[in-house]
Order: C-alpha cells, then structure tokens, then sequence
C-alpha cells in the first residue's frame, strides 16, 4: 500500500524499570515511544496519516480538511502533513476560539492552518461537508480526513507497527493503549491477527462508551481486512477489550488516577503522559498491576501514542 514516510521509524522501545519498582510487583513493563515521533510532534496519527496522505495525494487533492476539537492531536498532526506536502489544511474545531493560542492550538496556527470554530462535535458532519463544499466552489480539490483518520486506511500505519514492534522484541503477553476514534486499537488488533499473535490487547477509552468505541473498531478491522485481502474475513486470535471506566469526569478532565499516573511516569521514566488520553490509559495500566491481573514472568506493553504537546495547553 503506497504510503508517506514520515515516521523516521522504528520507535524506542524503553524497559520501564522504576515504574515496575514503584509499584512494587508485577509484570516486566515496556513503553513503545511513539511520543518520540519527530515529525510534526508525533504521536499515533502520523502513522495513520502516513497512508491517508498518500491516498489525498494520489488524488491530487491541494487541500486536508479534517475535525477534532481544540486541543486535537489529529488536527495538529493534519495541518503538519498538509504543511510539509504543500497542501492547504481546513481545520473544522469544535470549541471556542482560545483568547490566547496555547499547545496544539497555536502549532495549528503556525503551521497555517485555517481553522473554523464550530460550537459542539454534533456539528462537526454537516460543517465539514459545507466546508468540503465550499472549497470545491472556490476550485480547490479537497480531500476529508475523517476524526483522528480512523478509516481503514489509517489504521493501515498500525497495522504495520505490528511488525515494527516484533523486530524488536518478541510479542508482549499484554498492550495496553489509550483509545478514543478506535483507528489506532484497530490497527493493532488487525496487525496482531494477521501475525497470529495471542496477544491481550486492551483500548482504555478517553470519551465514549466501551460498546460504541468496540462497535467502530469491529468495523475498522473488517475494512482492513478488506483492503488487504477483499472478499475474506478476518478474524483475531484473541478477542480485544475496552475498557471506559478510566474516564473520570470526562474527556480531557483530569482525575486522580490519571494525576497519579502521570507523576509516577514522569518521576521515575522522565516519559510525559497527557491526561486527555495517555494518563488515562496509563491510570489503568497501574490499577490492573495493583489488582494483580498479571503474573510477574508475563510482559506488559504500554503503546505511548503521543498527546505530550496538550499538557501545555
Ligand atoms: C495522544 C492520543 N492517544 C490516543 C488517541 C486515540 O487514538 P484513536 O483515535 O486512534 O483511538 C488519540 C486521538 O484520539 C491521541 O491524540
């Protein structure tokens, strides 16, 4: 499948020694670093985006349009690949205009992204459409990127990191990651099938339902399954889990749990975790260890997928 490259892959891949200290037992713990993704200040959609772009490429599209909200590490990395191929980027933001432009707002600004503020994510179709729209008529040729590029496509880049991840270690018994759109936990599930891996994969949802987000990422394997091999289905060895009780008091609203997690990382990795999506995921990562759910000889795979730049917001 013709893709950018944009990764400057592989991604470390770091023992986390002082975690698994501090919390006294457990399994062997690992992070992979897609957080140290150079490009556009990485994290897990410059994978996706990798195979996307290329696609709006190939159609000769001058323009991404994509949605998120102001904080959106998916509209950050969007504007980033629309800025290094040349292209205009239409950036459809739910939430108010901030009075004074932080963290991935502002990299949005820089990068010279047009930004459109919507008031709610209920708009986000029918303004995207019009937006989509409204370029056609001004004679640009525009491409959507769908929320945090979670079309099969996308996760098409997760798909591969499958294998980037086993020519550096053998198959974790467990991975643990942060999920929201679903592309990037569909990514990993359809790459671990068609490895043929048993390995135990968990999304720790950031906003939606466990059901919804399950739902979607069902669907997602299924059109990877498609595009790689069409007409048969593919099916994993070990069914995957999400799980929604790390939310808190919503999206992008910190906890305790996910205030704890994220000093612990920090204090004894010197590895940031943001507490939209990564220290959630993280808070769960450590109440699982505290509840015993592994044995000590298994390992434990924590897939860092960026989000740093929020904590600056
Ligand atoms: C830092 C970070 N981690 C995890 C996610 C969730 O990934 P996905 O949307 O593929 O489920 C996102 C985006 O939504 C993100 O920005």
């Amino acid at each position: 499948m013709p893709h950018l490259s944009l990764l400057s892959a592989p991604t470390p891949i770091e023992e986390l020694t002082r975690l698994r200290e501090a919390l006294g037992t457990g399994p062997r713990l690992f992070a992979k670093r897609d957080d140290t993704i150079p490009f556009g200040f990485g994290g897990n959609k410059v994978r996706k985006l990798e195979y996307v772009a290329a696609d709006a490429k190939a159609k000769k599209a001058d323009t991404l349009v994509t949605v998120g909200g102001v904080q959106s590490n998916h509209a950050r990395a969007t504007a980033s690949v629309a800025a290094k191929l040349g292209m205009h980027c239409h950036l459809v933001i739910n939430g108010q205009k901030p009075e004074r432009l932080a963290a991935n707002a502002l990299l949005n600004a820089l990068l010279g992204a047009e930004v459109e503020y919507i008031p709610s994510r209920v708009e986000r179709a029918a303004a995207s459409e019009a937006a989509m729209e409204r370029l056609r008529q001004q004679g640009r040729n525009p491409y959507f990127v769908p929320l945090g590029a979670s079309m099969p496509l996308g996760a098409l880049g997760y798909v591969r990191a499958v294998g980037e991840l086993l020519d550096q270690m053998s198959a974790p018994d467990t991975i643990v990651l942060a999920t929201s759109s679903g592309g990037t936990l569909a990514g990993l599930v359809a790459g671990c099938a068609l490895h043929g891996l048993h390995t135990r994969i968990i999304g720790v949802s950031a906003d939606d339902p466990a059901a919804e987000i399950k739902e979607t990422v069902g669907r997602i394997v299924s059109g990877v399954g498609e595009l790689l091999s069409p007409g048969e289905e593919m099916s994993a060895p070990r069914p995957f889990i999400v799980d929604d009780s790390f939310v808190g008091d919503g999206y992008g609203v910190p906890s305790d749990a996910s205030r704890e997690a994220q000093q612990l990382m920090a204090r004894n990795e010197a590895i940031f975790v943001d507490h939209t999506y990564t220290a959630k995921a993280l808070a769960a990562l450590i109440a699982y260890v505290r509840a015993a759910r592994f044995r000590d000889d298994e390992t434990l795979l924590f897939w860092h997928t960026g989000g740093q730049v929020g904590i600056f917001a």
